[in-house]
């Protein structure tokens, strides 16, 4: 069993995150019946209609693939899929390839639904199960490798996930992760103005600059991409005849200039993330200042 960190937070704070799990529980659990408030469902077809519009010009194809690539190959790897809920289209395939797979969420319905695809593909080192990834009674061993879609901005104090998560990770250990931002002056501004109604408030905590400052601390980034940076602003280019070509084109200016710290990233609406575990943490962060990653530029 790993030894839970304890400098990021006080008990108080790790309590409330607890208690905050327990309500996104109840969220995940309901949601294919329960879809949430006005606002939360508008934002949630907001996103929907991103996600469409990524498909069209190849954006999830971009990052399944730059996901796959940063695995690599999963043989005597063991491999935590976090905040699973009922596998996402690389899931199956993760559990396929490695050595050991625990799917891991909050929502038992959903890792049944997991689970039972799993026991159908006859993949025995594959398991999927519910359970809070912060409660002291989560006691796996560790692991290779976290394939963390959409969940690490799930945290309210971030630090102490990272925390967790390093203390979690075998030496060389990575992170394949893939979460919304709030870098952007548009989004901080859309946002602002929907918080106060969002019923899953609590625990979306979309990165901030600061947020890869403490990224960096436990990890070194080995590659990021940034989209919906430029692209964003294709949307209602949509309706236009030549519009989905216009898309193409702002897409593939994300991909050159959105993979690296700086106003390009931050433009952007999500990030992809391929993270390798520091042996030690370092005193403090820095991405901004002092850039650690070959390559990676600071902004101006
Ligand atoms: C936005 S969904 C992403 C689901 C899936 N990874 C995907 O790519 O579609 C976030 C999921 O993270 C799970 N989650 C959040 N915090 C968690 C925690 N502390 N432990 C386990 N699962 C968690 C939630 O239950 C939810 O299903």
């Amino acid at each position: 069993m790993c030894a839970v960190p304890q400098s990021a937070i006080s008990g108080a704070e790790r309590n409330e995150m607890l208690g905050i799990n327990r309500q996104q529980r109840q969220f995940y659990e309901q949601r294919r019946t329960q879809r949430g408030n006005s606002p939360t469902r508008l934002w949630r077809h907001g996103r929907e209609l991103a996600w469409r519009w990524c498909s069209v010009v190849g954006a999830t194809a971009t990052v399944h693939n730059l996901h796959r690539e940063w695995l690599g190959d999963l043989q005597g790897k063991r491999v935590l899929d976090l905040g699973c809920y009922t596998g996402n289209p690389l899931s199956l395939e993760i559990a396929q390839a490695s050595t050991s797979y625990l799917g891991l969420d909050l929502s038992e319905p959903a890792v049944q639904v997991l689970q039972e695809q799993l026991r159908a593909r006859q993949l025995d080192h594959a398991t999927a199960r519910s359970g809070d990834f912060l409660s002291p009674e989560f006691d796996a061993e560790q692991f290779d490798v976290v394939y963390a879609c959409a969940v690490m901005h799930h945290f309210k104090h971030f630090e102490y996930f990272l925390e967790l998560v390093w203390s979690r990770l075998s030496p060389g250990g990575c992170i394949v992760s893939y979460d919304a931002m709030n870098t952007s002056w548009l989004l901080r501004l859309s946002r602002a103005c929907y918080r106060p109604f969002q019923s899953d408030a609590a625990w979306e905590y979309p990165f901030s600059r600061k947020s890869f400052d403490c990224i960096e601390k436990y990890f070194e980034i080995r590659s990021i991409q940034g989209i919906l940076g430029m692209g964003k602003w294709g949307l209602p280019l949509l309706l236009l005849p030549r519009g989905q070509k216009a898309m193409r084109y702002m897409h593939s200016y994300d991909l050159r200039h959105a993979n690296r710290l700086g106003p390009a990233l931050w433009r952007c609406m999500h990030v992809a993330l391929h993270l390798q575990r520091r042996d030690v943490p370092l005193e403090s962060g820095g991405a901004l200042d002092a850039p650690r990653v070959p390559g990676l530029k600071v902004p101006t």
